[in-house]
């Protein structure tokens, strides 16, 4: 699955255009038998704050082609609310599902099994223009007022602040990767694969000058063009539509915020789509026989169980991981669970949400527990065991240091581990007897034997008396606020050892996968081997000590001369 997995489903709004009525039922029927609320507006109505209820998870839907979608885009993009395009007529390339599929795809997002995708869109002001799109700008040499007048005109293009040349011609396309295979493809522009593309592309129209040619641009480009003559402005074709004087200067940029599209399996693929709509001599719509040379591009039918729940859980940390840097250093409101840093935030219970709905849906038959749910008790077989947000006292206070953390368990045995640190970007994943990797290359812990060469982590240490016992004798002590990620850099080789005072199940399970599996250790402060207590108990203490494995007795012998 390429983009977020898209979890939960509680309100649908839909845009749709004019004579779409028959589609429009057909999604309101849907709704109906799966209790979900929907609200119907007209293309071209603005969704505001009153359409939005930020405590649901609402999905955005047009029923139209792909104007009606573009339409969309700009309308639910402020909200954050990310949109599936129903094409209720003709052949569309944004509005992918077919009227014949609308149940089907809707079941499919229902049940978490639909991707949502970043899709970069541009800003652009320029007179009284101050507006967002997700295509094309196109300019062009407004038409002289007499049939013998000159048809074209000049466009001065910088870059940031660098002069890129005079665009001579009829005009200029300032396309998205969205956008690429529309004016911009026919105008010379190169096809951009549109996942996790931000950058723009400046292609000239019909330009009478053999020296020019498009040029890519990063989405922080400020991208500035200063007109010579009359052009007009066409926004997403003929959104929005005006006459712009000469001497004016259009700015164009990237914007920050991308619409989010929701891809289902019963929309084409993108190269699929080119194929069948551009008629592309690459390859025909079947061809899909060279996959067969691709190690490993059918994973389901090649690897076992583990591996297969290892990228379920890999998904559903990244998925979770996006509504988690968005609030980021945003959060308003805390709860507190037991005391002042015990505390839990509106995100965990997001991330939550998130994780438990992709797990369920790829396995139904198991149990899925969690620190947020009062559920965590021993499992017969399998069973997950997640800390959404693990970290909660850096992620209010803005601090990168937090993780999601995801485990499946075997009989109370972690056989999967996922620790993922959405502001790095740090992915690490473990599979027992599979090894263990950061970002797709294995890991390893490193070989140091001497307290004085080691760097230690520390979790709870409530009397500080771990780091008053260890931090003279090596070459410190650090602690960072994420048990799940300081158990993930001692089994990356980034730390040496790992104290925690007192653990829960939840912190520990995914990353003591990753360190068993690269032959760490984890016990007790006496060299009792630690195992996870599954019974969501307070009144356990369950302490940790976790190394790369060569170091362990040394810190056990030093802990004996101190009193922990
Ligand atoms: C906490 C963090 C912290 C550890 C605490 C945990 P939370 O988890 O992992 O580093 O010292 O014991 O409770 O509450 O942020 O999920
Ligand atoms: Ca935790
Ligand atoms: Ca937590």
């Amino acid at each position: 699955m390429h983009g977020r997995r898209l979890a939960t489903l509680e309100e649908i709004i839909v845009l749709s255009a004019p004579e779409s009525d028959v589609v429009v039922d057909s999604v309101t029927a849907w709704a109906g038998t799966h209790d979900i609320d929907v609200t119907e507006l007209d293309v071209g109505t603005p969704v505001t704050d009153d359409h939005v209820d930020r405590t649901r998870t609402t999905m955005g839907v047009t029923v139209g082609g792909d104007g009606t979608f573009l339409e969309g885009a700009r309308a639910f993009a402020p909200h954050r609310i990310p949109l599936l395009g129903i094409n209720s007529g003709t052949l569309a390339f944004l509005a992918r599902v077919n009227p014949d599929d609308v149940d089907a795809a809707l079941t499919e997002v229902f049940r978490g099994r639909a991707s949502v995708n970043a899709r970069q869109q541009y800003d652009v002001v320029a007179d009284d223009i101050d507006t967002t799109g997700i295509n094309e700008l196109f300019l062009r040499k407004h038409p002289p007022e007499e049939r013998y007048g000159t048809k074209v005109g000049s466009l001065h293009v910088f870059v940031d602040d660098e002069y890129v040349g005079e665009y001579f011609g009829s005009g200029l396309i300032v396309s998205t990767p969205t956008g690429s295979t529309g004016r911009a493809y026919s105008n010379g522009g190169p096809v951009h694969y549109p996942q996790d593309n931000r950058t723009l592309q400046i292609v000239p129209h019909e330009t009478i000058s053999a020296a020019v040619d498009p040029i890519v641009v990063s989405r922080d480009s400020d991208v500035r063009i200063v007109l010579d003559a009359d052009f007009d402005i066409d926004i997403d074709g003929g959104r929005q539509f005006q006459r712009l004087d000469a001497g004016t200067v259009v700015h164009v940029t990237g914007a920050n915020q991308p619409a989010q599209a929701i891809r289902t399996s019963y929309d084409d693929p993108f190269i699929t789509a080119l194929v069948d709509k551009l008629d592309w001599g690459l390859r025909s719509v079947d061809d899909d026989g060279p996959r067969a040379a691709l190690t490993g591009a059918t994973e389901d039918e090649s690897t076992d169980f583990r591996t297969r729940a290892a990228r379920v859980a890999r998904e559903a940390a990244e998925s979770a991981g996006e509504p988690l840097r968005e609030i980021h250093g945003q959060v308003e409101h805390v709860e507190y669970k037991t005391d002042k840093s015990d505390i839990v935030t509106e995100a965990d219970y997001q991330a939550n949400d998130i994780i438990r709905t992709a797990i369920n849906s790829e396995f139904p038959g198991h149990e899925v527990q969690s620190e947020e749910n009062d559920d965590v008790e021993p499992v017969d077989g399998y069973a997950w065991l997640i800390d959404p947000l693990d970290g909660t006292g850096n992620f209010a206070h803005g601090n990168p240091n937090y993780a999601v953390s995801i485990a499946l368990l075997e009989d109370g045995v972690p056989i999967v581990g996922v620790v993922y640190a959405p502001e790095s970007g740090e992915m690490f994943h473990a599979v027992a007897g599979g090894g263990a990797y950061q970002n797709g290359r294995p890991i390893e812990p490193t070989t140091r034997d001497r307290l004085d060469e080691s760097m230690l982590l520390s979790g709870y240490d409530p009397d500080g008396g771990f780091l008053q016992a260890f931090y003279q004798e090596t070459q410190g002590v650090r602690r960072l606020g994420s048990a799940a990620l300081h158990l993930s850099y001692v089994a990356a080789g980034s730390a040496d050892a790992l104290w925690e005072y007192d653990t829960r199940p939840w912190d520990m399970a995914a990353g003591l996968c990753l360190l068993r599996e690269v032959d760490g250790r984890a016990t007790d402060q006496h060299g009792e081997r630690y195992e996870l207590r599954l019974e969501d108990d307070e009144a356990v203490r369950t302490p940790l000590l976790a190394s790369n494995g060569s170091l362990h007795d040394r810190l056990l012998a030093h802990l004996e001369t101190v009193e922990m």
